[in-house]
């Protein structure tokens, strides 16, 4: 079904002169779609568990990695529709990502359509969409969010739903589908694209890496789109309350910052901004951190910092720690055990208000679950309570962290008071970065590298692949350098256990605590502490030198280089 999809805000001079960037596309690609040659490269194993990965999809394993080239492309020119799907959060550039596939699908051969399903993956099932039109598209090229078409977190992965999808793709006569999405959304594209082959269905599945987490990237894909800009912008505010804070030199600051798993957010603003405490999730889990030794290591600072005079710093706390504090997470587990089957029952369904709730759960618990879930503020066990996202994850981005660390640090700095182990004041202001850069204006680089996906995205399409990922590499390059080509989805799975089952997943990438990027952090993490070593990033530059306004995340400049 045709919907209006209108937009209707009016655009500031910003958006307007940004609608007018002409994003830079990789040498490879910029001959134009009917002057690409493909080259096969290496074929692929698993990421990890192959047997099983190959028996689940016989189809696809295996397949070659490859690279376009410019030369005479030897690919037929037929009329197509393609459609495309945003999947689960925002991440600037995913507009980009439309436009570039629009306008290579266009250059291809002009009657070629792009339709948009609006609402995420629901809209392919219900068969909702509207039409890309040149005049629609010009609005929202280089500008953020997903508001072309909408987003939605509805999984793809049932049967049921894969046959829905069929019509859908029939009805419109549509025969190629992009997915836009993180590794579950990239996942299920790749179970989609062995349910097409295996039932006969000539309709191709690309995936394109997408997630301001950082958490979808390997050895092909360096990194998933958004990370760049999120991080930029998440980093300007970090940098701007450094300033505020060594300014009025009277709170700790206490910020969390979205990226749900995997700590790589937090991580690139520390490297940028250099406060005084950065905590890496990936860190407490290896070292088996309670709380409590959390909440001593950053009294410690705190007490260390106001021996020097100095009752004010900043401390970033990644989204998910609470998931990774070994003994939360065991909570967390058997709370989400506990709450499904509280859930089936109308008795817990009847009972009004959180302190009945509370009280209820409180009884199902385990003894050592039960002292660690009484000894949490009201506020946080309320939090912990609250509905679990379609892929049945508790909502991080609910989850006071924040608060709880600020509320738990008044209780030990008061205890260390009164043994005189601590003689400062402790104010503090809590902040949540999340919401605030997912929709930023794709920052140059997630404008070229979001287009190039697109635009590389149809390439893989005009050569008859499915089962691939859009890939563009060498980021750390100026952007003419950067390789185009595709890699196989299967390549980058392994089987992990999802809700007591084991499942192939495309493998999550979270900070390697031996990578780069950590290490630098580390070997300067003590001397950030105390002395005030703090870096302003400032706003991200859209026009100006390319050193300023095009170079990319420490992150990937650590791990590429
Ligand atoms: P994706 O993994 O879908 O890209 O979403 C990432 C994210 O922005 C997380 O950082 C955050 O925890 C979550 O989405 C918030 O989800 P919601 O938009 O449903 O509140």
């Amino acid at each position: 079904m045709t919907k209006t999809f209108q937009k209707t805000e009016q655009v500031s001079p910003l958006q307007k002169a940004r609608m007018e960037y002409q994003p830079k596309l990789p040498a490879s690609l910029k001959q134009g779609i009917k002057n690409l040659k493909l080259t096969e490269g290496e074929a692929t194993t698993a990421a990890g568990d192959a047997e099983e990965i190959k028996n689940m999809f016989p189809n696809l394993y295996g397949a070659n990695v490859v690279t376009f080239e410019p030369g005479e492309s030897q690919v037929e020119q037929k009329t197509i529709n393609v459609g495309v799907i945003l999947s689960g959060g925002q991440a600037p550039g995913g507009h980009n990502v439309i436009a570039g596939i629009f306008d290579a699908l266009k250059e291809a051969n002009p009657q070629n359509k792009l339709l948009g399903f609006i609402g995420g993956p629901s809209g392919i099932i219900d068969g909702e969409y509207i039409e890309i039109t040149n005049e629609y598209m010009d609005k929202f090229r280089n500008t953020g969010g997903f508001d072309i078409i909408g987003s939605g977190r509805t999984k793809l992965e049932s049967e049921e739903q894969f046959e829905k999808t069929i019509q859908t793709c029939k009805k419109y006569e549509v025969s190629a589908v992009v997915v836009v999405g993180g590794d579950d959304s990239n996942t299920n594209a790749a179970m989609l694209a062995e349910f097409f082959k295996k039932k006969g269905e000539d309709i191709q599945v690309i995936g394109v890496p997408k997630t301001i987490d950082g958490d979808l990237k390997n050895e092909q894909i360096e990194a998933s789109f958004g990370f760049d800009t999120a991080t930029k912008l998440y980093s300007e505010l970090v940098g701007n309350i450094l300033k505020d804070a060594n300014s009025a030199k009277k709170y700790w600051h206490f910020i969390k910052l979205m990226g749900r798993s995997a700590s790589h957010i937090a991580l690139e603003c520390a490297l940028k901004t250099q406060p005084n405490i950065t905590l890496i999730s990936e860190e407490v889990a290896e070292k088996n951190m309670s709380l409590a030794q959390i909440v001593n290591q950053m009294a410690e600072v705190i007490a260390k910092r106001a021996e020097n005079g100095k009752n004010f710093g900043i401390a970033l706390i990644p989204e998910g720690l609470i998931e990774f504090i070994p003994e939360m997470k065991v909570l967390i587990s058997n709370l989400n055990d506990q709450l499904a089957e509280a859930e089936s029952k109308n008795e817990y369904k009847t009972l009004a208000g959180w302190d009945t709730k509370i009280a209820y759960i409180k009884g199902l618990l385990r003894n050592e679950d039960s002292d660690l879930f009484n000894s949490l503020p009201k506020s946080i066990q309320i939090q912990l309570l609250l509905d679990r996202d379609p892929h049945g994850n508790v909502q991080v981005s609910k989850i006071e962290t924040e608060k709880l660390l600020t509320e738990m640090l008044e209780v030990k700095l008061a205890e260390m008071k009164a043994k005189g182990e601590y003689k400062g004041k402790f104010s503090t202001q809590a902040h949540f970065f999340g919401y605030e850069g997912r929709c930023a204006a794709p920052s140059n680089f997630d404008a070229d590298y979001c287009y190039s996906l697109g635009y590389n995205a149809f390439a893989l399409i005009q050569f008859g692949l499915s089962g691939y990922i859009s890939s563009v590499r060498d980021l750390t390059k100026p952007a003419g350098q950067w390789i185009a080509g595709g890699i196989p989805l299967t390549s980058m799975m392994n089987m992990e256990k999802r809700h007591g089952k084991l499942k192939p997943v495309i493998k999550k990438a979270l900070v390697e605590l031996n990578g780069a990027p950590f290490r630098k952090f580390s070997e300067n993490r003590d001397q950030w502490a105390l002395e005030d070593c703090y870096i302003y990033p400032g706003p991200i530059q859209y026009f100006g030198p390319s050193e300023v306004a095009d170079i990319t995340t420490e992150t990937i400049q650590l791990e590429r280089n």
